[in-house]
């Protein structure tokens, strides 16, 4: 790419190197990296490595770049790959892959870093495993549907497990990004629309990764994603600009993130988007100051997938090398696959306009998290262990509970679920229902079709010989022919239970696949209509990784119920609650619009000074009511709770102080359940207005039919806090509103007050 040397683009880059922060080279106080491998003695090591390395070995090691074994060829071509690649670590021009998979694959490649290369460093070897390796979860949305940081954990514990058994050390995950808007195809990697929520997921998965040490064979080193605000792109369209206030960035963008570097995360990815002009990978409040000095982040920066060079698109330095010097001094330590750390930065010290104790810097902090991982002990992988670990029976289990955790029921009239012991006969019926490999969803790791349990094989195997199960596709998930629509209509016609399960495949969501219309594809709504025309009671279950705007399925299904794309156990889990063996207590993470105009739509939004109400004049749409199709926080059970005596035992708190509130929920069905408490507050004045509702807490009860229990919130006041305009962090004096609720649009309200 050609670009013209502008005077900005020079300014950018001078300006630029003055503005890194030396944090000290020492094993720094804040690390919070659980690396039991980490001594004093460890910073010695690296300090006698530095000595001896060259300038292109230190770039070298800042370097990432794909080194996957390369299936598809002939032996002859795969071969001459697979001697490029060692050629790349024999000589030290790369200290990480990405793509490499397999113990015994990845060994070799360890064997000539550790035997053959100059400096003997092992390799860093990563990988995206986002919802599981092998054994595939729920997609992160439906994970985050749980509610359940706990079963969230140990999810990320199984993919640890089998990925590190399996030769990867690091996983790029979470993604904990926080998203308003359904037609970003990455909106299925989130955990929704809400930066507590976000928080409370990022910490689950950062701890289940990395567990008390990332050394052990059974832990990777997590990396937080995608730094920062990736999920404000303009319209949903992916990769698209970022136009935010610092309040925004500071409240919703940035909290996620915080709290994965508080709870030790290992290292970060410097994201694609610019915010407010400057591009993620090149900027220096982002990197340096907020996450460097103000948070004490001591772990390493990856950058996405050529984001570095991408600033040059962005219009932000004129060349690669003007790229690498941003970045770098910004505080990107490693470069994913752009290659101009490599290729550039060597001249640009020469010239004087990088310091090379930046490059030793970002070095250490690399060379740092390789001993931590205790790679230059013990480098290898057991293919044994990867064996016996890979899919297990127990793996298995976990990926059963959270999927079934994960479903959230939206609509059940009648009690038409869970299925009635009257019910003979079912049909099951669309693109989704005998589909192996879409309930994988996006970033399916090394999960594998032939090992998942499709819906139809859960729902038989459940059924046994009582109950006779029918199906029939009826159509495919996008594009193809109404003609088997007839057909599956027939079906449902001579059953007692039609269930249709229809939605997204998973090649509808993730990267690159944001949507402009966020319905069910044409001849999946014409299935719905012609099963419903049958007259027989009809379940929907809907396969997805975003909201959808299911309006007319919503209103005429008799019972509606969001499956996600829920992994390998997708077929069990939606059995165990089909069934009933477990009872929904899923709530929505995220917001469900009627329509894609109401986007982006959250419940968190602010009041305005004319709320919406049907008169003219206030903040609405002529054509359409101004809720939600279903509200963040919102899930039905097989039971239903009865919320009363809200108490605000503190109606007066100081900004140091606690606020205490409690209310009673009982549960007043004939079956068990879970039931997810949330607590809301509203701050009704302040220096910078403030939502009409923010989550701060929630408590997931079980209780019997009939039984009752006191749910208490302590929230420290400092969980008040919020930027005012001059960007203090505060908590002003004055009125709240406080709810302890189902969902975020329900609730019992009381007051309390924030005093001097
Ligand atoms: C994605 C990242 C991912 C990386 C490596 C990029 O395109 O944005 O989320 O970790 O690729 O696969």
């Amino acid at each position: 790419m050609t670009r013209c040397t502008s005077f900005r683009g020079l300014r950018a880059c001078v300006l630029a190197v003055f503005v890194v922060t030396l944090a000290g080279p020492g094993l720094a106080d804040n690390l919070r990296i659980p690396a039991p491998k980490l001594t004093p003695d460890v910073e010695r090591r690296i300090d006698a490595l530095l000595e001896r390395m060259t300038l292109a070995d230190k770039l070298g090691q800042l370097s990432q770049q794909w080194g996957g074994e390369t299936q598809d060829m002939n032996p002859d071509a795969r071969q001459r790959a697979l001697d490029d690649i060692l050629g790349i670590v024999r000589a030290g021009l790369c200290g990480s892959f990405l793509g490499a998979h397999g113990a015994e694959y990845t060994n070799v490649l360890q064997r000539v870093a550790v035997e053959e290369s100059k400096h003997k460093i092992p390799m860093l070897l990563g990988n995206d495993v986002i919802h599981g390796y092998r054994t595939i979860f729920p997609v992160p949305l439906g994970e985050a549907a749980s509610w359940d940081p706990d079963l969230v954990q140990a999810g990320a514990a199984v993919a640890a497990e089998e990925a590190r058994a399996a030769g990867t050390h690091w996983t790029f995950a979470p993604m904990i990004d926080v998203s308003r808007d359904p037609r970003w195809g990455r909106i299925v990697e989130t955990a929704g629309e809400d930066p507590y929520l976000g928080q409370v997921m990022a910490v689950a998965h950062v701890k289940g990764f990395q567990g008390g040490d990332i050394s052990a064979p059974d832990r990777v080193m997590a990396c937080a994603k995608h730094y920062v605000a990736y999920g404000g792109a303009e319209g949903g369209r992916d990769y698209n600009t970022v136009d935010i206030s610092m309040q925004t960035l500071y409240e919703v963008h940035l909290p996620p993130f915080e709290a994965a570097v508080q709870a030790g995360v290992g290292s970060l990815m410097s994201a694609f988007n610019e915010i407010n002009g400057v591009p993620a990978s090149g900027n220096p409040l982002t990197l340096d100051k907020i996450l460097r000095n103000d948070w004490k982040f001591r772990g390493m920066v990856v950058s996405d997938w050529t984001s570095v060079t991408e600033m040059i698109a962005h219009g932000y330095v004129v060349d690669p090398a003007h790229a690498a010097r941003v970045a770098i001094t910004a505080g990107v330590d490693m470069d994913m696959c752009s290659f101009s750390y490599r290729d550039t930065l060597a001249e640009s010290i020469k010239a004087g306009l990088v310091d090379e104790a930046v490059i030793d810097l970002a070095t250490r902090r690399v060379l740092r998290m390789k001993f931590a991982l205790g790679l230059f002990d013990n480098p290898y992988s057991d293919p044994d262990r990867e064996a016996r670990v890979t899919l297990s029976a127990k793996n298995r289990g976990v990926a059963r509970r959270l999927a079934a955790r994960s479903m959230v029921l939206l609509r059940n009239e009648d009690n038409t679920l869970p299925i009635s012991t009257d019910v003979r006969r079912i049909a099951v019926v669309g693109p989704l229902a005998d589909n192996a490999r879409d309930p994988l969803g996006t970033w399916e790791g090394r999960g594998r079709a032939e090992d998942t349990v499709t819906a139809l094989a859960g729902l038989k195997a459940r059924a046994g010989s009582d109950i006779e199960i029918t199906y029939a596709k009826g159509c495919e998930t996008r594009g193809g022919t109404a003609d088997g629509i007839p057909a599956a209509a027939d079906l449902a016609r001579a059953a007692d239970l039609a269930i249709v399960i229809v939605g997204e495949s998973e090649d509808m969501t993730g990267e690159g696949h944001s949507r402009s219309e966020i319905g069910l594809p044409p001849l999946q709504q014409q299935l719905v209509k012609a099963v419903h025309a049958t007259g027989t009671p009809m379940v929907v279950v809907l396969m997805s990784g975003r909201p959808l705007t299911v309006n007319w399925e919503a209103e005429n299904a008799a019972a509606l119920l969001e499956a996600w794309h829920a992994g390998s156990e997708c077929g069990n889990a939606l059995a165990d609650v089909l069934f009933g063996d477990v009872n929904p207590s899923g709530k929505l993470p995220v917001t469900f619009p009627r329509r894609v105009g109401q986007i982006p739509f959250h419940y968190n939004h602010k009041n305005t000074g004319r709320p919406p109400t049907e008169e003219r004049y206030t903040s609405r749409y002529i054509d359409l009511p101004s809720s939600p199709l279903f509200p963040f926080g919102y899930g039905l059970s097989y039971t239903t709770y009865a919320y009363s005596d809200l108490q605000v035992a503190t109606p007066r708190i100081k900004a140091d102080g606690t606020l205490e509130v409690s209310a009673t929920v009982r549960n007043t069905g004939q079956v068990a359940g879970e039931e997810i408490v949330q607590l809301y507050i509203r701050d009704l004045v302040g220096s910078t207005t403030r939502p009409v509702r923010e989550l701060k807490g929630f408590q997931r009860i079980s209780l019997a039919p009939g039984e009752e229990k006191k749910v208490r919130f302590a929230l420290p006041a400092d969980r008040l806090a919020f930027y005012n305009p001059q960007m203090q962090r505060v908590v002003e004096p004055g009125r709240f509103k406080v709810w302890i609720a189902t969902s975020s649009a329900e609730g019992l309200e009381g007051e309390f007050e924030v005093v001097r």
